[in-house]
């Protein structure tokens, strides 16, 4: 299939691999609503961040530092439409006075954007015990949002990064038993394990919001050349570097399939997947219930473990 058919295919909605995020929110007005969005300051984060801005949604914005969400939002013309946030997400004290400041500035939350990530760490690092891609792609963004559910609207729509990398999780999907990375650390297979626990948390928050005008929905954005690739081997970024103009999604086209899902009026699904900007097949243990509600437990137990107040 040339480069060209697969940019122009699109899904159901008419929307696919090529589209923008600038194009899935054409004609929207978005004023009104309040969008929370983490990882706000880089890659499609940073484009997601001018889109929906652009569109007149208030933008919760956050990043490791006020200062990085700050200049942020100067960088796509926010100015006024955004308030930033420092959250730290593998520091739970930082997550903790995050959901304490968004509080106390008393935003109903129309959409809560779980954008940030880091991938392919080379040496094992760990946060509080357990390995960093599963501590901040996953715990820290599950106790941001867990923290912040009593502010979500009643159509609200909780949105988290997946990645197509879950298929790379371990045997079994999460290895409970070496969370800690001390039986074997490899960079892709916990990367592919944080990716598919953010996967399980969406499919898990969805079960809990049926019956309500609530939503949340996992995403694959595509694969894009952002500062995501900054832990990769040097040679192998390289690689990306020269892919990317050619065979990768632009950082609008990556933005897409997220913004679609957190403002299009025609997104009504509870619980899937998506990918290029229309519902997707994951694997067979990013459809596993059971262990969704296994992953919930334990990440309860390991938020109240590392709470400040623990
Ligand atoms: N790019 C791809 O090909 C691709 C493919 C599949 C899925 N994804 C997913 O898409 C999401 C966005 O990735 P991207 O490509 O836009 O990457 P990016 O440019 O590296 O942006 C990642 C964002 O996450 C933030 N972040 C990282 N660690 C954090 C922490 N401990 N606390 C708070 N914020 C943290 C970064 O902040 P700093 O700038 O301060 O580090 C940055 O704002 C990720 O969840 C990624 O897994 C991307």
């Amino acid at each position: 299939m040339s480069l060209v058919s697969i940019l122009k295919r699109s899904g159901p909605n008419g929307f696919g691999y090529g589209s923008t995020a600038a194009q899935v929110t054409e004609g929207l007005d978005l004023s009104g609503r309040t969008i929370l969005l983490t990882g706000c300051n880089s890659g499609i984060g940073l484009e997601s961040f001018r889109v929906l801005a652009a569109r007149g949604a208030h933008i919760v914005a956050v990043a490791r530092t006020a200062k990085k969400a700050s200049d942020a939002g100067l960088e796509v013309g926010a100015r006024g439409r955004f308030t930033p946030v420092a959250c730290e997400l593998a520091n739970p004290a930082s997550v903790h006075a995050a959901v304490e400041q968004i509080h106390r500035d008393g935003r109903t939350l129309d959409v809560l954007l779980l954008n940030a990530g880091i991938m392919a760490l080379p040496e094992l690092r760990t946060a509080h015990g357990y390995e960093l891609q599963f501590f901040t792609n996953h715990v820290g963004h599950a106790m941001l949002s867990e923290g912040l559910l009593d502010l979500l609207s009643d159509d609200a729509r909780v949105v988290v990064l997946s990645s197509t990398a879950h298929t790379r999780a371990p045997e079994g999907g999460i290895d409970f038993d070496n969370l800690d990375g001390s039986r074997g650390y490899d960079p892709w297979t916990f990367y592919g394990q944080s990716k598919l626990a953010n996967l399980l948390y969406a499919r898990e928050l969805a079960e809990r919001f049926q019956g309500t005008g609530r939503t949340a929905n996992a995403v694959h954005p595509g694969v894009i050349r952002t500062n995501l690739t900054r832990h990769l081997k040097p040679m192998l970024a390289r690689i990306f570097g020269l892919l990317g103009p050619i065979a990768l999604k632009s950082v609008p086209q990556g933005a897409a399939t997220q913004c679609y899902v957190a403002a299009h009026p025609g997104m009504t699904e509870n619980g899937a997947y998506w990918a290029d900007c229309n519902p997707a097949e994951s694997t067979p243990e990013g459809q596993d219930m059971e262990l969704a509600h296994k992953l919930r437990e334990r990440t309860e137990e390991i938020i109240r473990q590392v709470s400040p107040s623990a």
